[in-house]
C-alpha cells in the first residue's frame, strides 16, 4: 500500500503521505479555511436571486412608507445586510461543526483504521499545505467516496488537488472499486473545473437540506469517476 510519494517536477518538494495523529489540528483547520472561503461566493449569489431582490426592495418600500425617512430606511436595510450574513456564517460554521462532529472527530478512526479508507496529506518544507480523505461507500463495497480535499490558500495552482485525487483514484483502483464518487456545491467553482478536467462526470443535482438551503435553491453535485476495468 502507497506509504509516501514523492512528487516530480515543478512539484519536486511536496510529499504526499499518509495522515499521521500529528496533523490533525491542522488537518481540521484547513478543512474550515477550505469551507469558509466560500461564504462571499454564497452570499453574492444569494443576492443576485429575484426573489431576494423582491424582498429587500418590499423592506425598503415598506420602511420608506412607514419612517418617512431615508436614513433611517438606509440603516435600517444596512442591518438587514448585515444580519443576512451573520446568517449566512452561522450556516457555514454549522456545517464546519457538523463535519468536524462527524469523521473529522477522529480521522484515526474513521479513516486509518477502518477498511477500505485512507487520508492523506501533502507535506511542503515540513508544512502540511493540503488533504484529501478515501472512505468506502456506506451502502457499497465497491465505490469509494472522496472527502474533505482542501490545499491551503498560497499553494493552489501547482497541481496538489490534482495529485490528491489521481491518488484518491489509485487507491480506490488498488481495492478494487469500480468508481470514485464525491460531492461539491454550485459555489465551488475550482473544484468542479478539477474534477471535469479529471475526468469525472456529474451525475446528480439535488438541493442543499437546509431550509436556508431550500430558499436559496442552492445546489449539490455529485460526480462520478468510473474507474476502467481491464
Ligand atoms: C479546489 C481546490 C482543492 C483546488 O486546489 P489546487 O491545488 O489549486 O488545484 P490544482 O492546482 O490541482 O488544479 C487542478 C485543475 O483545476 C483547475 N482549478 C483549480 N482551482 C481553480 C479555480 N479556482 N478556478 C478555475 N480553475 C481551477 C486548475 O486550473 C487545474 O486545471 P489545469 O491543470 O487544466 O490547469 C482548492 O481551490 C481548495 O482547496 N478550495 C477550497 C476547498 C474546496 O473547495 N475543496 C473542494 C471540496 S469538494
Amino acid at each position: 500500500m502507497l506509504i509516501q510519494k514523492k512528487l516530480t517536477g515543478a512539484m519536486a518538494n511536496y510529499i504526499i503521505r499518509r495522515f499521521k495523529t500529528k496533523d490533525y489540528d491542522i488537518v481540521r483547520l484547513l478543512f474550515r479555511q477550505g469551507m469558509i472561503e466560500h461564504l462571499p461566493t454564497t452570499c453574492i449569489y444569494i443576492l443576485k436571486l429575484p426573489r431576494v431582490h423582491f424582498l429587500l426592495m418590499v423592506s425598503l418600500i415598506s420602511l420608506l412608507l412607514a419612517s418617512k425617512s431615508y436614513l433611517l430606511s438606509f440603516m435600517c436595510m444596512t442591518a438587514i445586510l448585515a444580519a443576512g450574513w451573520q446568517l449566512m456564517k452561522g450556516e457555514f460554521n454549522h456545517y464546519v461543526e457538523q463535519c468536524y462532529m462527524e469523521d473529522l472527530m477522529d480521522i484515526d478512526k474513521s479513516y486509518m483504521e477502518k477498511k477500505k479508507s485512507c487520508f492523506w496529506v501533502v507535506e511542503f518544507n515540513g508544512r502540511v499545505v493540503g488533504m484529501v480523505g478515501a472512505q468506502l461507500a456506506e451502502d457499497s463495497d465497491d465505490v469509494m467516496v472522496l472527502k474533505r480535499l482542501s490545499v491551503a490558500k498560497d499553494q493552489r495552482f501547482k497541481g496538489i488537488a490534482r495529485s490528491l485525487s489521481t491518488t484518491v483514484i489509485e487507491f480506490a483502483k488498488q481495492q478494487g472499486c469500480k468508481s470514485v464518487t464525491l460531492e461539491t456545491s454550485m459555489v465551488q467553482h475550482g473544484a468542479q473545473k478539477l474534477y471535469e478536467s479529471m475526468g469525472f462526470t456529474k451525475t446528480d443535482v439535488c438541493t442543499f437540506p437546509t431550509l436556508l438551503g431550500r430558499f436559496a435553491s442552492f445546489s449539490v453535485f455529485t460526480y462520478v469517476y468510473n474507474i476502467e476495468t481491464p
